[in-house]
């Protein structure tokens, strides 16, 4: 499928056929092919959590605004943005460690946590940027594998950090509903979108 189609046709799909599965298999595909999405340094400062049973679900539901969409999806991941990713703890660094040697990595090291992690502002933006842009490559990704989806932003989510485990230093970005529309239910037009001139400035 070429890369038009599929940006032209994705959607925020609000109905999902409960009794259309999507199965543990095709999600892993879905989500490492995003994984090739960029990241800073390429440190890939992300979770997810995969929720698929039923009592996950519900107790999911309650802190997102109860929205359907998370009872009826198959699958909804809920994107973790680790805002320390750039710390050492991050296997990222023995690759680049064993590439480079000690010395370079320490100093490639020292650079990022200056860069990200100087502040609270800098960690909140290297954790929420980099697993948003994973998030809309598995949009895509999902797209791409005749899966739906639909983004989610309106949740409770240090709730959903305490419920679901989640260490102090990750934080929930959004979720993610991934599953089959439901075809009894009317898919509304897409909304205006700005266009170039609207928001575009050339200097
Ligand atoms: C970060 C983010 C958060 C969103 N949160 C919600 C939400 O909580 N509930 C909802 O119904 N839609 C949510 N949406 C979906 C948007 O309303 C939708 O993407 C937009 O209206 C455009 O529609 P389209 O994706 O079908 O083109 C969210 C989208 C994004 C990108």
């Amino acid at each position: 499928m070429d890369f038009k189609k599929l940006a032209e046709n994705r959607r925020s799909v609000k109905y999902f056929d409960k009794d259309k599965d999507v199965d543990l298999d095709t999600i892993k595909k879905i989500i490492n092919l995003a994984t090739y999405s960029p990241s800073a340094f390429n440190l890939q400062p992300w979770n997810i959590i995969a929720v698929r049973t039923e009592e996950a679900k519900e107790r999911l539901y309650k802190l997102a605004d109860e929205q359907g969409k998370i009872l009826k999806a198959s699958t909804t991941l809920i994107m973790i943005g680790d805002r320390t990713g750039y710390e050492e703890y991050n296997p990222v660094w023995k690759r680049v460690e064993d590439k480079l040697g000690t010395d370079k990595k320490e100093i490639i090291l020292k650079a990022n946590r200056k860069l990200y992690g100087e502040t609270e502002e800098k960690q909140i933006k290297f954790g929420e940027l980099n697993t948003g842009l994973l998030a809309m490559s598995i949009m895509y990704s999902a797209s791409y594998y005749g899966v739906d989806s639909h983004p989610v932003g309106g949740i409770d989510a240090k709730g959903i950090k305490k419920e679901f485990n989640i260490e102090d230093n990750k934080h929930v970005v959004m979720l993610i509903c991934l599953g089959h529309f439901n075809e009894e239910k009317e898919m509304k037009p897409r909304k205006h979108r700005k266009k170039f001139e609207d928001f575009v400035e050339v200097v």
